[in-house]
């Protein structure tokens, strides 16, 4: 929750900026390897949520490892402070660069998507002379009930290898000298909500595979169930820390572990959302013909999730609460300043009475927003400013004052 002392402060700073909460982001990543102790479930943190320099470090110093997908991610990981043997390097597209990379790092391990990426990096192996470690992405056919464009374990979805190839995937395995099989990797889809259904499902789905694999003499020595856990976009401060008991307990609880067995879990968003939130102004009010609308200086170059997939993110006028007397509301389109007709951060909000120069926050921003951001319109990218020292932000110079 951003109180006054951050808002008197973020009045002298140029927008827009992310603004990171390091206190929650600290209890958020103290419940998880609680968590992770008590079950003996590994983590690895998707490093794609948020590749924030400082965020991944303080992710590191806790015994956290990660999750990355391209050769610049692992490297990343490796100089914040991920040793090699914690972090996992996934996606369906490895170039031959990264997958040599990767091995000469000596990675945790590669999690492949299909059998033409098994047989070329035991092939790039065999050429660099050290063996490397995999698991396999299988895609469990099952729909974790989330927006179309972030549902990956369903067979329409590119990721994963399906059962239709899983002879020919065992006959693979024991073919490819140069690599150690560790175990099958699985992710459903992101910002799932119905935790309990969804995972039993899997782990339903999960134990079926595994017994599938051991019974034709390959042995599954790690289970990984990727990420996934949502958060409350509509409501961040009402549980700032996910519910990742539930999802911890429901894992274990479903998953038939043998002896030895291993089981691994990569949250990004639900370790990362909450801490973050976009600060921006308004720049201007415009009075449309049957709409108000308020144009802040953040737009969908700096948060793309709005635009892309219709995502909502809870906007607050920071600035209305230092007011004396509780403005009256007002329903506005609040937009951004990008040339696109997507870019729009909330159609008909409820607001306090906003003016030029009022400053925005848009909440739950911190996993997906800085990681997806892009120059488009030659914007510039909105810089972080930590809640541990708010000296490194940068201070407004240029503004006109009505
Ligand atoms: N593991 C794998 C293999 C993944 O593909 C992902 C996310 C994760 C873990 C982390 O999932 P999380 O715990 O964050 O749900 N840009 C989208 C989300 C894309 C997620 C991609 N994969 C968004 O803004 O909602």
């Amino acid at each position: 929750m951003l109180d006054v002392k951050n808002i008197e402060f973020f009045e002298k700073v140029d927008t827009p900026f992310y603004f990171y909460d390091m206190d929650l982001l600290r209890t958020t990543v103290g419940k998880v390897s609680a968590l992770s102790s008590r079950y003996g479930i590994d983590v690895h943190y998707a490093v794609k949520a948020n590749e924030e320099k400082r965020i991944l470090e303080y992710i590191s110093s806790n015994g956290i490892g990660a999750d990355c997908v391209s050769g610049n991610e692992v490297m990343h990981a490796l100089d914040c402070g991920f040793p090699a043997d914690k972090v996992v390097f996934a996606g369906v597209g490895k170039s031959d660069g990264e997958i040599a990379e990767a091995i000469r790092a000596d990675i945790s391990a590669f999690n492949c998507e299909s059998l033409q990426e098994i047989y070329i990096i035991n092939a790039m192996a065999a050429r660099l002379g050290r063996r490397a470690r995999i698991a396999v992405r299988i895609n469990p056919g099952v729909d974790a009930h989330t927006h179309r464009y972030i549902t990956t374990g369903t067979y329409e979805n590119k990721f994963g290898i399906s059962d239709h190839e899983f002879t020919a995937l065992a006959d693979l395995l024991r073919r490819c000298r140069w690599l150690d099989f560790q175990g099958l990797h699985f992710h459903v889809g992101s910002q799932i909500t119905d935790v309990r259904n969804v995972f039993s499902l899997v782990c339903g789905r999960v134990n079926s595979i595994v017994s599938w694999f051991e019974d034709h003499g390959v042995q599954v020595g790690s289970i990984n169930l990727g990420g996934g856990l949502g958060v409350d976009y509509e409501d961040p401060d009402g549980q700032p820390v996910p519910d990742f008991e539930t999802w911890f307990r429901t894992v274990d609880e479903g998953i038939r572990r043998r002896p030895g067995q291993t089981l691994h879990l990569e949250p990004g968003r639900s370790i990362v959302a909450q801490c973050g939130t976009l600060v921006s102004r308004v720049l201007f009010v415009k009075v449309g013909e049957t709409k108000n609308f308020l144009i802040l200086d953040a737009g969908m170059t700096d948060l793309i999730r709005p635009a892309l997939y219709g995502a909502y993110h809870k906007i607050e006028n920071l600035s209305a609460r230092l007011r004396p007397n509780l403005p009256q509301s007002q329903v506005y389109d609040v937009v951004g300043p990008v040339c696109e007709s997507s870019d729009v951060w909330g159609a008909g909000r409820f607001l306090p009475f906003s003016v030029r120069g009022d400053l925005m926050a848009i909440r739950s921003a911190g996993a997906y927003g800085q990681s997806m951001s892009s120059r488009y319109n030659m914007r510039n990218l909105a810089p972080a400013v930590y809640s541990d020292d708010m000296h490194g932000a940068r201070l407004r110079t240029e503004y006109f004052q009505e």
